[in-house]
């Protein structure tokens, strides 16, 4: 990126597993932007992932935190403020677990404990993070916390599951703490709403890898890769968005207005063996 466009800016970033994580590239380039930040992920996450090379890298702190667990964060928020000298400008919240998907329960066959803990993780851990936030007033004015989402909230895509819900959940919480957070103290609150990329928690999807060549065939613009999904958090976390909130922002490359392009049809009609006119040929060169 190589502007200093976080200069100065504080923050916490949950959620990075590895070097595909969506987060871990959100660290790297808020880092190369100048920003100092926390790192935040399960113990579990922590021994079997990767996160203390990115903590050597970013020379940032890591803090072991179940984001379910309201005790956890408010010792990632208080130690963050301790550790960085202050409040915090940003947050991100990359997390995301279905068991249901993990253990191969369909939609119409899902384990109810399981979905508790789905939409806990995947979502209400946005507004516990919000809430002890909230309440340890631990976010300076014109700060900006943003969540990952996905369309599946919107539109049925086959194989997100339960995870759709959560991420319906998700967009709501930052709508209705947007409101509380911006009204009272000015901090912003958006999702930024994805398209699909191999990542651990993206390989969990069924049929991703199809899935991920029908949006990159959709999408004018092709599908946003991870590190063009952390460039627009940067600039999500900047001074440049301040009037920015209570958004789901699509960061999709046009899928989510798309219904059927050249590219789709072109595979669609050739897996039906239907022959397209030279002209149309020529368009998808
Ligand atoms: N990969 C995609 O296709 C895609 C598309 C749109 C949105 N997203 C969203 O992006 C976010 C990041 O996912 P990713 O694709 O980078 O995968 P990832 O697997 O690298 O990240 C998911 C993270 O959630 C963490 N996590 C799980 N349970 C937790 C808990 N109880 N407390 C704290 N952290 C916990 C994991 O340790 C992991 O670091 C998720 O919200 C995901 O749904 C991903």
């Amino acid at each position: 990126m190589g502007s200093q466009l976080l200069k100065g800016k504080k923050g916490i970033i949950f959620g990075a597993l590895d070097s595909k994580s969506i987060a871990w590239k959100v660290a790297e380039l808020a880092y190369e932007a100048g920003a100092e930040f926390t790192l935040s992920n399960t113990p579990t996450a922590i021994r079997f992932g990767e996160l203390n090379e990115l903590s050597k890298k970013c020379n940032a702190e890591v803090i072991p935190a179940d984001a379910t667990n309201v005790q956890d964060l408010m010792h990632v928020f208080e130690r963050s403020m301790e550790v960085l000298g202050g409040k915090v400008d940003f947050v991100l919240h990359s997390i995301g677990m279905s068991l249901n998907v993990r253990k191969k329960r369909v939609y119409s066959d899902l384990e109810y404990s399981y979905l508790n803990k789905t939409l806990d993780i995947s979502a209400i851990s946005f507004h516990k993070m919000l809430q002890v936030a909230y309440k340890l007033d631990a976010i300076n004015e014109w700060g900006s916390v943003v969540a990952l989402s996905y369309i599946a909230a919107q539109r049925v895509l086959y194989g997100y599951n339960d995870m759709a819900d959560a991420k319906a959940l998700l967009e709501s919480i930052a709508r209705s703490f947007g409101y509380i957070y911006g009204r009272d103290r000015k901090v912003r609150v958006n999702t930024v709403s994805q398209s699909p990329t191999i990542t651990t928690a993206g390989s969990g999807v069924k049929g991703i890898s199809g899935l991920i060549d029908f949006t990159e065939r959709m999408s004018p613009l092709g599908n946003a890769d991870a590190e063009d999904c952390a460039n627009y958090c940067v600039a999500l976390f900047s001074d440049l968005t301040r009037k920015v909130t209570m958004q789901n922002l699509y960061h999709d490359g046009g899928f989510s207005s798309m219904g059927m392009s050249l590219k789709a049809m072109a595979m669609y009609n050739k897996s039906l063996e239907i022959e397209m006119d030279q002209e149309e040929l020529e368009a998808l060169d």
